[in-house]
């Protein structure tokens, strides 16, 4: 980035800023500042090294190709975190992510939502750079749209993700790299109070065979952290935290996000692409590991054995997570239908191994045997018939904490990378208390 602010300057001062404006057509002198031609500035950043070069590589960013936004598009609930409207609302409007009663309810709710009218939008420029032609200069892009500290959605606001080295710019991606809370569905729908899971670890969680009341949730196939975990763990702040002895990388405080996801372009990873894979770039500069560079993804201590050590572990907890010789969690092969796939041995998706024919089609291909839904809406005669069949499910508070863990630490997709120290002491400390 900063080659192009570099370059920016010097068309600056040679003036060459100031001759026709061969950008595209559009808003033309309906802004700008008193007394001269708001055209002259669009090349400020409507050139081949401005936004059409960072255009190019935004084309490989999943925000740009990957379709949630289209499948999410309208979700009041869903959209904060996958429209760019909905995404400027909850920003704009500081929308609370407390959990409240709003009578004639008796029960909680969770307020972090758009407004239908902002429930859209495609993740593009102006999400992230929210102030986009208002001036019309190139001081347009930034500030960003936010950088504010991101009281979390998964602690229903009671704990915030500040991550303030580099100008906070991280916090912009932990508002959406977050973990989304579970509820007491059964009870008070209330943020699950994770603290009482460590409390009393051998307490019963959940019994299929009592009755619903009694259980604070009931679980389902899809009963998770959601995918986007990153920020939880790169704060270290989002665990069930089991025992003791926890503490942060230096990324936690160091590093960055843009860092290492926006750093120098190396194949189709780097700058505006926000992909970290096989680039190093941001690894190796002054203050970070410039002296001993990380230069191969086959000999390197840091990457290597740190990401095989919490593969291992996640394969431990897996283990662990069993009930009757049965996986607790579900085994998922297909490379389209598994985001982590190759992440753990037997490829666990972090969802939960129970028979859902609606949800989970593929869940008999790749697991032997599976444990009975809750709720059979939705199923064939045939297929109600052949839950009953399925052993029940019963889950202890340390069993349900070791989920969630598994969960955040698999969907945080670095195995480690990003806080080492707090991984590895998430994932042990989850393993023991099973024991
Ligand atoms: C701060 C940098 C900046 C400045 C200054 C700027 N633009 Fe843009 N403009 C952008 C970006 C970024 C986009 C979005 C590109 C994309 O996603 O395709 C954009 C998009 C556009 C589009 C396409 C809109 C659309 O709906 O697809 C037009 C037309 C346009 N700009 C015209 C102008 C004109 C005319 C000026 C000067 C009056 C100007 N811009 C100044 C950054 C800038
Ligand atoms: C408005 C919410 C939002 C913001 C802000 C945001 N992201 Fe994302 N990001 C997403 C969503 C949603 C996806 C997945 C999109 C899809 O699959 O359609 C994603 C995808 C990604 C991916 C690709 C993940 C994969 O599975 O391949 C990376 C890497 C990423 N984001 C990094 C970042 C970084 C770094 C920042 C901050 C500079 C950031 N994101 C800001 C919501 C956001
Ligand atoms: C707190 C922010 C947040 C909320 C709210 C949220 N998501 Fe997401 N979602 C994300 C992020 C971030 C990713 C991408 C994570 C990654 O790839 O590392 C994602 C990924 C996804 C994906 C996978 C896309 C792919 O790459 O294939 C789907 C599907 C999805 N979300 C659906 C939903 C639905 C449905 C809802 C509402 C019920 C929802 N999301 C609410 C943040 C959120
Ligand atoms: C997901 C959020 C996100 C999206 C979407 C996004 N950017 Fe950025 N952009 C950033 C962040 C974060 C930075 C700061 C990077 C840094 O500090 O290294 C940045 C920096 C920039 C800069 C440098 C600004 C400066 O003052 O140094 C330009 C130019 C830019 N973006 C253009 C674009 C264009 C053009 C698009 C659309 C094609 C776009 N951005 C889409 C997050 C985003
Ligand atoms: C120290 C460097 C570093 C920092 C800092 C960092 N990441 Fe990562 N991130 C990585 C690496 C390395 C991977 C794994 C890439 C791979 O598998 O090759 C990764 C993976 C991811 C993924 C999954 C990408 C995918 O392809 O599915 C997302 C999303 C992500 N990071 C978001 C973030 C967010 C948000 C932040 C800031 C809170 C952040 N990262 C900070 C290095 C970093």
């Amino acid at each position: 980035m900063k080659n192009l602010i570099c370059l920016f300057s010097i068309l600056l001062s040679t003036g060459f800023l100031f001759t026709a404006c061969e950008g595209p057509m559009g808003p033309a002198g309906t802004a700008g500042t008193n007394g001269t031609d708001a055209n002259a500035t669009c090349t400020q950043c409507h050139n081949s090294a401005g936004v059409d070069s960072v255009k190019t590589q935004f084309a490989y960013a999943k925000h740009a190709y990957g379709d949630a936004n289209f499948e999410e598009v309208g979700s009041t609930g869903c959209s904060p975190c996958h429209e760019s409207e909905a995404f400027k609302y909850v920003v704009a409007n500081n929308v609370s992510t407390v959990f409240t009663i709003v009578p004639p309810a008796t029960t909680y709710s969770n307020p972090y939502a758009a407004s239908s009218s902002t429930s859209y939008g495609p993740m593009q420029c102006n999400m992230c750079h929210d102030h986009l032609h208002t001036s019309y200069t190139f001081a347009d892009f930034m500030p960003l749209t936010t950088t504010a500290a991101v009281p979390m959605t998964f602690f229903g606001g009671a704990k915030s993700i500040d991550l303030t080295q580099d100008d906070s710019k991280s916090n912009l991606c932990a508002k959406c790299h977050q973990p989304r809370p579970l509820t007491n569905s059964n009870t008070d729908k209330n943020v699950l109070n994770y603290t009482g899971l460590v409390s009393n670890p051998t307490a019963v969680f959940y019994d299929a065979s009592q009755a619903n009341n009694l259980n604070v949730m009931k679980p389902s196939f899809r009963t998770s952290t959601h995918n986007g975990t990153t920020a939880a763990i790169f704060a270290g702040i989002g665990g069930v935290e089991f025992g003791t002895g926890y503490s942060n990388s230096q990324h936690t405080t160091v590093a960055s996000c843009q860092g290492c996801h926006m750093a120098n372009m190396s194949g189709k990873a780097g700058g505006h692409t926000f992909n970290a894979q096989g680039n190093f770039n941001g690894c190796n500069v002054a203050g970070c590991h410039l002296a001993n560079p990380i230069s191969s993804t086959t000999s390197s201590k840091y990457w290597l054995q740190t990401r095989n050590g919490v593969k291992a572990q996640l394969d431990q907890l897996a283990a662990k997570l069993q009930e009757g010789g049965i996986d607790i969690l579900n085994r998922m092969g297909d490379p389209t239908g598994n985001l982590w796939l190759g992440l753990t041995t037997n490829n666990y998706d972090g969802n939960l191994n129970m028979y859902d024919p609606v949800n989970n089609p593929e869940g008999p291909t790749y697991n032997t045997t599976m444990f009975q839904n809750t709720s059979t809406s939705g199923f064939t005669a045939e297929q109600i018939t052949f839950n009953s069949s399925l052993p029940k499910l019963t889950l202890t508070n340390a069993q349900m904490g070791a989920i969630i863990n598994f969960q955040l630490c698999l969907r945080d997709f670095s195995l480690g990378i990003h806080n080492a120290p707090y991984t590895t002491t998430l994932l042990a400390n989850s393993i023991a208390v099973l024991n």
